[in-house]
């Protein structure tokens, strides 16, 4: 028998999202601003960080943002914007490097701590104080491999809940890339959220990974984090009996990194983190997509697949080829529903009570956002 996880409350009850809320230009810019401007959101991998002594621009919910490394290592982050008359500093996505930023347009000075460092040319204007006109700063912090922004004036720490440390002992640092792409998606941010956060789909969209006959997809979810894994129904090793006799983050959980399988692909454990960050987590790879919304219905949605150190190409080849085939395949049925939303036609539907929770969870995020 594997464990009941309780119902989570208002899910018997619940409803979908209206259409509008995927594709009204006014909507998308009330989310932007209560889910994307504030609080934590996830902007990247440690590894892209700026090397010493440079900078890049990226865009955080639309807003522009300078991620900056200092000589000695330190990382901060400031408004991609002059405090003279508003210029960028750095295009986006484009990086620079040396002592000092400069700013295009009249050429006023920054140093890498974001204070001005000269304003040449400014003659004396009343009161003008250099000390006062510093890069208005956001906070940036990391958690394993990803890099968090929080672009709002009330930052507090980066806390994603106990869930979080339920993969603690899976070795992502120690991982190599083996692919990084970026690409610009068809359809709505939560349009993709959801679809990763529910496998009800998988014996449909994805009949090549269907594992239905052996496995069930539980979930829960607790602060930032909704956790998913591949729970199997008769447990035939070490990892499958842990993931089918505990819960994420109980006593003994710490094992599964390590613990005895013939199929390290089969002991995923699936992290949706609130609000666009999505870990698939394994023994020996790691995939790792998160999004940053352009429009209503457009949204760029970055992908990294990491694995052990020595992976023979041939297997590497093939697990990137298998997620490669997944994630298109899912791009594509989250294109069609977003054309769905695009024409206004509200599903009003109901929700899997087991199979869709972390739907559930996406929904009850964005409308607590709203409230
Ligand atoms: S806007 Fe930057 S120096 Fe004028
Ligand atoms: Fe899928």
């Amino acid at each position: 028998m594997v464990r009941a996880i309780p119902d989570p409350e208002g899910i018997r009850t619940a409803r979908t999202l209206p259409a509008a809320w995927y594709s009204d230009p006014a909507h998308h810019a009330v989310e932007l601003d209560r889910v994307f401007r504030s609080g934590w959101v996830c902007v990247g991998v440690t590894e892209e960080l700026p090397a010493p002594g440079a900078w890049r621009a990226i865009r955080v919910g639309g807003v522009p943002v300078l991620i900056v490394r200092d000589r000695d290592g330190d990382v901060r982050a400031f408004l991609n914007v002059c405090r003279h008359r508003a210029a960028p500093l750095c295009d986006d996505l484009e990086s620079g490097d040396g002592p000092l930023i400069r700013c295009p347009y009249h050429a006023w000075l920054y140093r890498l701590d974001g204070s001005l460092a000269r304003a040449s040319g400014v003659g004396e204007p009343d009161g003008f104080d250099l000390a006062e006109h510093s890069l208005t700063p956001v906070a940036i912090a990391t958690w394993r491999r990803m890099v968090f922004v929080d672009v709002s004036a009330g930052a507090g720490e980066l806390t994603l809940g106990p869930l979080a440390t339920a993969i603690d002992a899976f070795p992502i640092e120690e991982l190599e890339p083996a692919v990084v792409e970026r690409h610009e998606r068809p359809f709505n941010w939560k349009v993709l959220l959801e679809n990763y956060s529910e496998n009800y789909h998988t014996p449909f969209v994805h009949p090549e990974i269907d594992t239905t006959a052996t496995e069930d997809y539980p979930m829960v979810s607790d602060g930032a984090v909704l956790y998913a894994w591949d729970r199997p129904l008769r447990p035939a090793d070490e990892a499958q009996r842990i993931m089918h006799d505990l819960l994420p983050g109980e006593p003994g959980w710490e094992r599964l990194a390590g613990a005895a399988t013939s199929r390290p692909y089969d002991v995923g454990n699936y992290l949706t983190v609130w609000p666009n960050l999505m870990m698939n987590v394994f023994p020996d790879a790691v995939l790792v997509m998160w999004m940053e919304p352009v429009t209503a219905n457009v949204t760029v949605v970055e992908r990294r697949l990491y694995l052990r150190a020595g992976t023979p190409d041939d297997v590497a080849k093939r697990i990137a080829d298998t997620h490669r085939l997944v994630h298109q395949q899912d791009v594509d049925i989250c294109t069609s529903v977003q054309r769905s939303h695009d024409a206004g036609l509200d599903a009003n539907g109901r929700l899997a009570t087991f199979e869709e929770r972390g739907v559930f969870f996406v929904h009850q995020h964005v409308r607590t956002a709203l409230a």
